[in-house]
Formats: structure tokens, C-alpha cells, sequence
């Protein structure tokens, strides 16, 4: 069966022990999965992307191709893995069930790992908004020969299903840079709550930082190149705008009509008004288990620039979180 064939390759992204292990696991695996897969990808017929009150959901294809940042696969896949090994800890001998919300057609960060806990009692409900990734995730499932019984695939909102049973683990990336564009902390406002209390989202943290940087010498990753331009960075941090969790989900907002985030005052540091004029948002992930995605590793943690010094005229500001459409940043400058 090609799940066999699956396995020594998900072993060798579980294990790999450093970033140059886990590139060489990830391209494997993504190598797999394109030639194997039923989906045949395809950017001209695949590129509609659906909008919804709270981000757009990708098109087949842009939700395909996320295989291919490399760091970003390795170490959510890693995340899931770990997740699920301590949940299989923290409730033996119950049927274990898993909520991933957004699988696109590979199901990229399941599907791989599912293989290593046969025979166990996981019991997994993929949920995706795109017909067409719902039907490739399906057709990818019957081609792996994954359990039929155990997945369940729905093709629904996740930022307003509301499950039967609640969940163990809730899987879910969605997102951009700086939570910009895609549903993701709609998804968590809407799914977390809906997690067993002693359960696990992956990522476990999404957090936002402020920054002042010159926005050129920071960390980029190029998709393309499936690579980061390396740069060091010198940014000063101001401090955490906040950090996205099971817990800190925004779903209390969410049901009382209120979608934003307003951040708390800030005043721009005169002394870095020449070498780092620039005010950004910087992203960092924990997925779980100790693993992360650092700053530049990945498009999700790409620094997102919201203005400078030189709009400022001097005044304190604040930084504005909006979700109720697509979600975007503004810079409000206070008087
Ligand atoms: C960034 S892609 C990630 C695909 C895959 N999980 C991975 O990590 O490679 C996000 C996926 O979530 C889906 N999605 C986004 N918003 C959704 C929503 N509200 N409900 C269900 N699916 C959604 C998109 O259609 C897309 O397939």
C-alpha cells in the first residue's frame, strides 16, 4: 500500500534533528505528495479563492503549494505528531478525536503522520470551505489507503461549524504574516472554545510583536526559493501586541459583535529615528512540542511593515487589529 511507502519518509521528517534534516524531509515529502497525490496541480483551472466574513480561504492550488516552504512543513507536521502523542497520554483508552480545520486537497499536515499511529483510536474530521480540496483531499485519502471509517470529510465554514462532539486536537493553519488576509484567529475564535478543556491546538502560539527595524535588514523568506535571505536582523522589540492561543482565542469579542484588537499606546523611541524608522509586526509560531517557526522562516513569519517615524509627527500611537472582514492592520496615530 503507498502508505507504506509514506512512512520512512514522515520517520525521517519526525526525526530529523536539525534545519538542513528537516529541508531534506520536507522536499521528500513534498515530492511524495506531488507525484503520488491525485491532484494534479494545476494554477490556471485551481486559483479561486473564496471570501468569507473574517479572510479568505485559498484557492486548490495556493492551498497545495504551501508543501513547499519547507521549514514551515516540517516542523507543523512535527507539532501534530507530538500533539497527538500527548494527547494519546492524557486520555488512554479513549476514542481520540481530531478537528483539522482548512486541510486543502493534501491534508498536508495530517495525512503524513497518520500512517505512524496505526491501529490507534483516532477518529479525524477534515474540514475545508473549497469543493474542489475537498474532493482531492478525499481522492488522496482512498489513493493512501488511510482507514475510511476514521476521516470524515465536511465541507463547511470553520469559522461558523459548530461540532457535534467536542475535540481532543484541533489542527489548524490558515493564516498569513501578521494573521493578514486568511481566517485563522476567526477559526480559533470560533473552534477553540469548542476543544475539550485538556486539549491541544497546533499552533499552540501565534504571537505578534511590535518591532522598530529598518525593514530591509530583517530576516525575508522568498517562497519561490523555498529559502530566507539570512539576514540577522537588528530590530528593537517594543513588546507583544498579542499572542494567539486556545485560550486567548478572541471568541468572547467574536459573539459580543466586536472585531478588533486595539494595542496599547505606544510612543516611537526618538534614538532609533534614524536607523530604525520603520514599525512592523513580527510573527513567531510554536506549533507544539518545543518546535517553532521563527521569524523569516517561513511566509506565515515573514515581517509585516505598518508605517514609520516620519508619519508619526511626533505623536504616540496604537496598532489596530480589524477581523470582522479581511483582516488588516491599521496604524492609528493619537493625539
Ligand atoms: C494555507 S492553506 C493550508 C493547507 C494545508 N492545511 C497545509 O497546511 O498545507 C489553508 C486552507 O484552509 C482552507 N480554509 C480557509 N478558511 C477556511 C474556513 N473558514 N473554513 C474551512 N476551510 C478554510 C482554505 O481553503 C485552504 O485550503
Amino acid at each position: 500500500m503507498l502508505q507504506e511507502k509514506l512512512k520512512p519518509i514522515s520517520r525521517m521528517l519526525i526525526e530529523s534533528a536539525n534545519e538542513a534534516e528537516e529541508i531534506a524531509a520536507a522536499r521528500a515529502l513534498s515530492a511524495f505528495f506531488t507525484e503520488n497525490s491525485p491532484y494534479a496541480v494545476n494554477q490556471q483551472e485551481d486559483s479561486t479563492e473564496i471570501t468569507l466574513r473574517g479572510g479568505v480561504a485559498l484557492s486548490t492550488y495556493h492551498a497545495a503549494i504551501c508543501i513547499h516552504e519547507s521549514l514551515r512543513t516540517a516542523r507543523l507536521i512535527k507539532g501534530v505528531y507530538h500533539a497527538i502523542r500527548e494527547i494519546l497520554l492524557r486520555f488512554p483508552d479513549q476514542e481520540i478525536r481530531v478537528l483539522y480545520a482548512g486541510c486543502g486537497p493534501y491534508a498536508t499536515l495530517l495525512f503524513p503522520v497518520l500512517p505512524l499511529f496505526d491501529n490507534s483510536s483516532l477518529k479525524c474530521s477534515l474540514l475545508e470551505i473549497n469543493p474542489l480540496s475537498v474532493k482531492h483531499a478525499r481522492a488522496w485519502s482512498e489513493t493512501l489507503g488511510l482507514n475510511k471509517d476514521k476521516i470524515t470529510f465536511l465541507e463547511e465554514d470553520a469559522i461558523q461549524y459548530k461540532s457535534p462532539e467536542t475535540f481532543h486536537l484541533l489542527i489548524s493553519e490558515t493564516m498569513f504574516n501578521a494573521l493578514l488576509r486568511e481566517p485563522q484567529l476567526r477559526i480559533a475564535a470560533n473552534l477553540a472554545p469548542q476543544l475539550h478543556p485538556n486539549g491541544i491546538m497546533v499552533p499552540e502560539e501565534i504571537r505578534l510583536d511590535l518591532a522598530y527595524c529598518a525593514l530591509g535588514d530583517e530576516p525575508y523568506f522568498d517562497n519561490q526559493k523555498d529559502s530566507s535571505d539570512g539576514k540577522p536582523g537588528t530590530a528593537e522589540y517594543s513588546g507583544p501586541l498579542f499572542s494567539l492561543t486556545k485560550d486567548f482565542n478572541f471568541s468572547e469579542q467574536v459573539r459580543s459583535g466586536s472585531f478588533r484588537f486595539n494595542s496599547t499606546h505606544f510612543v516611537f523611541p526618538e534614538k532609533l529615528s534614524k536607523t530604525k524608522p520603520d514599525i512592523c509586526i513580527f510573527t513567531t509560531l510554536k506549533t507544539f512540542g518545543g518546535h517553532e517557526i521563527g521569524l523569516g522562516e517561513s511566509s506565515l513569519t515573514n515581517p509585516y511593515c505598518v508605517g514609520n517615524y516620519y508619519t508619526l509627527e511626533g505623536k504616540p500611537f496604537r496598532l489596530v487589529h480589524r477581523f470582522e472582514h479581511i483582516p488588516d492592520w491599521k496604524l492609528e496615530i493619537l493625539s
